[in-house]
Parts: structure tokens; sequence; C-alpha cells
């Protein structure tokens, strides 16, 4: 069954804004196809009348401001009741997902089949409530909004170079109308639709919630007036529907308080998370600019701390600049260079990745680190060796994106086996998921860490072979 036509009304989606021991905000936004304001939300009795947040074309989206008390168990909407955690301190569960979506045809798979994992990530939470959900990146796969315009067409191979301004704000409209359909066809779907209404999201793009490859490509089409128009519609609407902000909100929700970088920081109790942006800034020769780096350098980490860090690509990863040198030099293979251009491990990047890595080792001396990571459509983990010990990598990839060959998997855990270490002393070894013999598991799937009695530890959900054995994340973890 395709995907009918969104409701009149979607949402609510939640927003995570902050947990202390007054208890949890969150912003909450419900998107409808009309100019009616939506029902009030209540929290224990209290009841939050919306504000109108932005006028669409074709809809009208309103936002909640809203804090529930440690010892509120949800809210109520429109007739329903949806159950919210917010007490963060003690025992806590967060969810990751990342890679939702795939590059041709998303919006018109069987919604059963595309949203098999995100049903059985909604059966888990009834048993066991997530405090929250973060989404690691490839939200959603933007890859056909540039199609039916004639600027944009032939993106990014064959760009216009000098279009008039009346045909860049037709392109403007008709992108902004691919990226509104694609986000509440995406978000509207009944499973990811509850999860975030009781769940509240953090969010960090990766590329496909701009365009395949974005920052990796040719400059002369990510500098464009059509590339600039695309990155300019692109991040619009993910403020809009990944964080339930727009522009003004920037200096509020993010570290740069002018938005060259969108690379967020949180804390709850005893966990900061922090998610550096590597699409804003990103070009050929660099990964972040100067606002992203300033925000990864004055992250320091409380002792005793648990950092939990989102890097959309993985940090920890096989020598992949083998296969790059290899690349370069066969022309066919320019579209796998690019994609190899968006790893951290790429040539291009390796004093980047060598300073990223420094960093995380000096969060380590405070408390464990647990760098959590998507794009690959596979499941897998990594550890990077350190004095206190070691830096875990785990992979969650993809929710809806179904997983390559299991020949593919098998090749990249070959490649795996060489090994890698960009800082002497530092050996990286990528490691099959607990339960798993192969490296790297071609299975969709996502994952669920949990805070039991102080202690860590993680399991995959994979397709095919179920949840995973816990992995434990805490030094002295029993
Ligand atoms: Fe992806």
């Amino acid at each position: 069954m395709p995907h009918t036509s969104p409701p009149t009304q979607i949402g609510p989606f939640l927003y995570f804004r902050a947990s202390d021991a007054a208890g949890v905000a969150v912003d909450a936004i419900v998107i409808r196809k009309d100019t009616t304001p939506p029902a009030p939300i209540l929290i224990q009795d209290t009841s939050h009348a919306p504000h109108l947040l932005v006028q669409l074309p074709a809809h009208t989206v309103w936002r909640y401001r809203l804090t529930l008390p440690p010892e509120a168990t949800g809210y109520r909407f429109d007739g329903d009741t949806y159950r919210v955690t917010a007490h963060h301190a003690g025992d806590l569960r967060i969810g990751f997902v990342s890679c939702n979506g795939e590059e041709h045809g998303d919006l018109t798979r069987p919604e059963p089949e595309r949203n098999v994992m995100w049903h059985r990530l909604l059966e888990q939470h009834r048993k066991a409530p997530m405090a929250l959900l973060v989404q690691g990146g490839d939200q959603i796969y933007a890859d056909e909004v540039t199609d039916g315009h004639p600027l944009s067409e032939n993106w990014p191979d064959d760009v216009p170079l000098d279009p008039g301004a009346e045909d860049l704000a037709d392109l403007e409209a008709h992108l902004s109308r691919g990226f509104i359909d694609r986000y509440l066809t995406v978000l509207g779907a009944a499973a990811p639709a509850r999860l975030m209404a009781e769940v509240p999201s953090l969010a960090i793009w990766d590329d496909h919630d701009i365009c395949d490859g974005w920052g990796s490509l040719r400059q002369q089409a990510t500098m464009s007036a059509v590339g600039q128009c695309l990155f300019r519609v692109a991040r619009r609407f993910y403020l809009l529907f990944q964080h339930g902000a727009v522009e003004a909100d920037v200096p509020d929700l993010f570290l740069d308080a002018q938005g060259y970088s969108l690379s967020w920081r949180h804390h709850l109790p005893g966990v900061t998370l922090l998610a550096p942006d590597l699409r804003s800034e990103r070009r050929r020769r660099q990964v972040m600019g100067i606002p992203g780096w300033r925000a990864i350098d004055e992250t320091r980490l409380a002792a005793g701390d648990h950092m939990i860090l989102v890097s959309s690509v993985p940090l920890l990863g096989p020598r992949l600049s083998l296969v790059e040198g290899l690349m370069m030099s066969i022309p066919k293979m320019q579209k796998y260079e690019d994609d190899l251009r968006d790893q951290w491990q790429s040539r291009a990047h390796r004093a980047e990745w060598q300073r990223m890595l420094r960093r995380v080792l000096e969060w380590r001396k405070a408390g464990p680190v647990t760098v959590i990571s998507g794009e690959i459509h596979l499941a897998t983990r990594a550890e990077m060796k350190s004095a206190p010990g070691p830096v875990h990598q785990l992979v969650a990839s993809g929710i809806s994106h179904r997983a390559p060959s299991a020949g593919y998997a098998r090749g990249l855990g070959l490649l795996a086996g060489l090994g890698e270490a960009p800082l002497a002393d530092h050996p990286i070894r990528i490691l099959p998921v607990p339960g798993q013999k192969r490296r790297y598991t071609a299975e969709r799937n996502a994952l669920v860490l949990e805070r039991v009695d102080g202690t860590w530890s993680a399991r995959w959900h994979l397709e095919s072979s179920g949840i995973t054995p816990p992995l434990e994340l805490s030094d002295g973890a029993r």
C-alpha cells in the first residue's frame, strides 16, 4: 500500500530542549492543512495553548512550549493520552536511529515494509519507555526534490551558471514543496509519528537531509546559486521539522549563535550529549570550520559524566584511504570517491580526523565516551584503545534504508581486518555487535542505550536476528 496524502493534522512532535530538577522542557509542533489552531495540550490539568510558528503555502505550523515536571507521566491532546518520561536522573533509556529513507522512490514504498523497524521500536518503547530519541542523520532522503525543475534537473552534474532572480524564486518554491511533502509523509507515518509524540527528539543532519554528498561535491555546484538555494531551503525545513524551530531560535538551540554551524550540546543528569554539525561547513578539504571547531574545543566533560558523541558519519572506521587512493586513479569511480570524501578517514580530512580523536581522548580521561553513528546501512561497533579504557563506537543504520548485500558487508569486514591507527598507540578495532560473528551485520537496525543503576549498556535491534545481548559501556561494568 503506497503512502496516502497527509491527513488534516499531524503531530504533536516533541523536541528536547532541557532537562533539570524542574523536569523536562520540550517544544511540540502540530501541523495543520487549514488555519484553525489545534487543541491545547494538557499537562497535569494545566492547559497550554499553541502559537502560530510558521505559515507555509498549504500548511500552518503551531508550537507549544512545555515543561513536564518530573512527576508528570505525559500529556493529553485531542482526546488521546501520550506517555512521556519526564525524569532523567537514575535509570534512563535513549533510542538512536539513522538513515530513515532511501535515495529513490522512498515515498511510494509500502508503509509496513518501509517502517517495520519503527514499529518494532514503538513496541519496545511501550514495554520500556525511552526518554530521548536521538536521530543521527539522513532523517529524510531529499535526493529527488531537485527533480522536475529546469534549474536543478541535472543537479549536481550540470548546474546553470547565472540563473535569473525570478527562476531562482521559482526553484525555491519548487524545492520547498518537495521538502515539506517529504517531511510530512515520512514523519506522518503511524509508528514514527507516535514515537515522536512520546519521545522528545534530538537530531543532527547528514548529507541526504540536503542532497547526496553535500559539501563533498565540486565547489562549482555547492557554491552556485542553485546549490546555495538548495542548502537554504534544506536548512529551513531541517530547523522546522527536525528541531521544531525557526531561524530566530538558532542562538538558543545551537552552539554557534550565528548558525554557520548547527552543532549542539545538552546535559542530562550524568550524561553529556554532543553532536557536531558535520555538514553545514563541509567542503572538499574541510569537515568543520572555525565555528564548528570552537564548539568542540570548548566542550569540557564534568568528571564522572558519560559522554555520548553523535557523529553522523562514523568516527572510528577501517582504512578507507586505501580504497580512496585506488578510486582516484579510475575516472568512472568518481561518484564513489565523493562518498569516501564524506568520511572522516578520507585523506583530505586526515588532520581534522586526528584533531577530533585527540579531543575524544581528552574527554575519555574524565569519563566514558561512547560515539554513536549511522550512515553506512549496517550494524557494527568499534573500539579505540586508550589508557582509562576503550572509546566505544556504536553504529546503527538504517532504520528504514535497506541493508546492502552480505557480500559488501563481508568485503568491508576484510578491509577492517587490516586495522587502522591514525594516532600512534591508539589503534582502532572494528568488532561485531554482540551475538554476531561478522564485523558488519547487513540488516536494518536501531539502537537503544540504557542506564540501569548507574551502569550503561547498549543493544542493537536487528531486523532478522532480533535484539542483541547488551554491550557494557561503563568503566568497571559488571
Ligand atoms: Fe544514509
